[in-house]
């Protein structure tokens, strides 16, 4: 998720170019970049402050493109910052989204003698348009050409110089909104930056293609025919267009899951073998092959990952796994023999115990792996290797499409890691099919985000949760409790449903409902028999259970139903219920959701 702005007008675009960018910085801070035709492009690491100090000159220039880089391909460095330039610097490329194909097109391009500057998926697409305009085709023609080799997502802006008034823009995955104003025209990855100028918004569609000018603005598809993308008038505020119309970043954030696991699996899986392709962990492929132990280390809701993660890599994997909270793995005297592998999980990368934990295990010897959102942070940077989210930026405090990123890419090293060993290709086949469907089930998770606040709203004054579950669903049990307990401030608490007779059991009573996490798996009639114990004991429970299931309806005095699923993914749809759950119920008492008292988003210290 990158921020990306255009201007093209009769004003000087630099200071319009850099107020944009500056209110897209929550979609990304790695590395800025301008281009205006008639003068050479800016970049640098960091975001728009870095960027305004290295704007020297007095820019005449009127139109222009700038980007904001949250780094996937290629570290977050000057060089593989945006915009992107062809041989010959008179076609600049500024890109939100990934383009998988690009090993090949760019071998093809390396070969027919182009010249490349950064390790970027984008700067193919900068030389494509070079060539198809040495062809003879014109400016317009030359990008329908180049869109048509590309496979992936993208958000595009191509400028060139020959052609200074006009900007081309194209849609497919990446938002793209382009805004109309009197005798200038914008366009942004989101309505943000666009606003204080016009309210008039033209929403692109994947596959489209706009020519923009001062004055006109054409869509086309890349089956070549104009069509008519009608304008809204937005009337949204400012904070409202960055949060993609809803009222906090955690629902937004949310909002984003099927998205977020479709960025973690693509280019990752290779179906008809069953198998993962982990680009990042191929350096350490043949160590990974002798490891007899897999320590993972987090904190938070990424140690809750790590739980879930134990579970599937020991069942699909047979690699015995310990979970350790970082801030106690450092501390201890940790046992790690010669093939023990050490891996961190973190959305920020900067967690201070998950740092200080890997920092130990290297000093024992041990392999260190890190799975991070953040490219290029202190933990990627740190371990040996490691597999990064894609996930975009995490505004709000909780994490929630961090932790679904998270189990998706911990089921992919489970395919990985069991492929080289016991996992048969048809146990890997089927997993990557239920992988590929995730995103889909989903999403009719979040569709439900209405009935579930309904339920929340049922137990609006309750002030202690139990949250229950047995196998992949007691992690998730887990992380329902930390997720209603930080955003809403009441108290709760996750037990293995296993557990109720050796204590919990005796706080329940008509006051303290439990949320039970029961979809129909190898332990659902376990599950069942627990909340039977609860209602006994005259306490209400809600269970998250499995689309069809009348009969948990007896057992429970409301249901919030996820779609059928394969026993180690079901876990995803339930945590999506349960973050929902905890959103609503401390969203409707006017909670500060995004930022809850006392939490910070990366927990740099001790
Ligand atoms: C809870 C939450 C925290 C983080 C924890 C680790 O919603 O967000 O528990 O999961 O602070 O943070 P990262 O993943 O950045 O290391």
């Amino acid at each position: 998720m990158c921020g990306i702005f255009a201007y093209t007008g009769s004003k000087k675009a630099s200071p319009i170019l850099l107020e944009g960018l500056s209110m897209l910085e929550y979609r990304g801070y790695d590395s800025a970049g301008i281009y205006m035709p008639g003068f050479d492009v800016v970049k640098t690491p960091g975001a728009v402050a870095e960027l305004t100090k290295r704007m020297t000159k007095d820019y005449s220039a009127t139109s222009g493109i700038a980007h904001l880089r949250w780094a996937t391909h290629g570290a977050p460095n000057e060089v593989n910052a945006h915009p992107h330039g062809d041989c010959d610097g008179d076609v600049f490329v500024i890109h939100n989204g990934i383009i998988e194909n690009f090993r090949e097109l760019k071998e093809e391009l390396l070969a027919g003698g182009h010249t490349f500057k950064s390790e970027t998926d984008t700067e193919v697409i900068a030389h494509l348009i070079e060539g198809a305009l040495k062809d003879k085709l014109n400016f317009e023609d030359a990008v329908i050409d180049t869109l048509k080799k590309l496979r992936g997502t993208y958000g595009l802006l191509i400028s060139y110089a020959k052609d200074p008034d006009t900007i081309i823009t194209a849609r497919m995955g990446s938002p793209v909104v382009v805004g109309l104003g009197d005798g200038e025209n914008f366009i942004a990855s989101d309505a943000t930056p666009i606003l204080k100028h016009t309210k008039q918004m033209m929403f692109l569609s994947d596959g489209d293609v706009a020519i923009i000018t001062p004055t006109t603005h054409r869509v086309r598809t890349l089956l070549e025919t104009e069509v008519d993308r009608p304008s809204e008038t937005i009337t949204w505020d400012v904070g409202e267009a960055s949060r993609g119309g809803y009222p906090h970043f955690m629902l937004k954030e949310m909002m984003e899951s099927p998205e977020v696991i479709e960025n973690a699996l693509r280019g990752r899986l290779i179906m008809e073998e069953g198998k993962a392709k982990l680009g990042g962990l191929e350096a350490v492929e043949k160590e990974l092959q002798n490891i007899d132990r897999l320590i993972i280390v987090g904190c938070g809701t990424a140690y809750y990952a790590g739980l879930i993660g134990e579970y599937l890599i020991e069942s699909l994997a047979g690699v015995p796994v310990e979970v350790e909270l970082a801030s106690e793995f450092r501390y201890r005297k940790p046992v790690i023999r010669p093939n023990t592998a050490v891996l961190a999980i973190s959305q920020s990368g900067e967690t201070l115990d998950t740092l200080e934990a890997i920092r130990e295990a290297k000093r024992h010897g041990a392999l260190t792996l890190g799975i991070v959102n953040t490219v290029g942070s202190t933990i990627a940077r740190e371990t040996d290797a490691g597999v990064y989210n894609h996930a975009g930026p995490e505004i709000g405090v909780a994490s929630t499409k961090a932790l679904v990123s998270q189990v998706v890419i911990l089921s992919l090293v489970a395919l990985f890691l069991g492929r080289t060993r016991s996992l048969s290709k048809d146990d890997g086949v089927a997993l990557a099919n239920a992988l590929k469907s995730l995103p889909e089930l989903a999403k009719k998770v979040l569709e439900q985000s209405e009935e579930i606040r309904k339920v929340a709203n049922v137990y609006k004054d309750s002030r202690d949760f139990l949250f229950i579950g047995r196998k992949f669903s007691y992690p998730a049990a887990l992380e329902g409790a930390l997720k209603l307990k930080e955003v809403s401030y009441v108290h709760a608490e996750g037990y293995g449903a296993g557990e109720m007779k050796h204590g919990p059991l005796a706080m329940i009573d008509e006051k303290f409902p439990t949320v039970a996490i029961v979809p129909q798996d190898s332990v659902y009639e376990k599950t069942v028999s627990n909340m039977i114990e609860i209602r006994t004991r005259k306490g209400s429970v809600i269970a998250i259970a499995t689309a069809g299931d009348e009969k948990i309806k007896e057992v429970s005095d409301h249901v919030i139903y996820i779609p059928k699923a394969s026993e180690e993914l079901s876990v995803v749809l339930s945590i999506i219920a349960l973050q929902l759950f905890a959103y609503h119920f401390a969203a409707d008492k006017g909670l500060n959701v995004d930022r809850p008292r006392n939490l910070a988003k990366s927990v740099t210290v001790e």
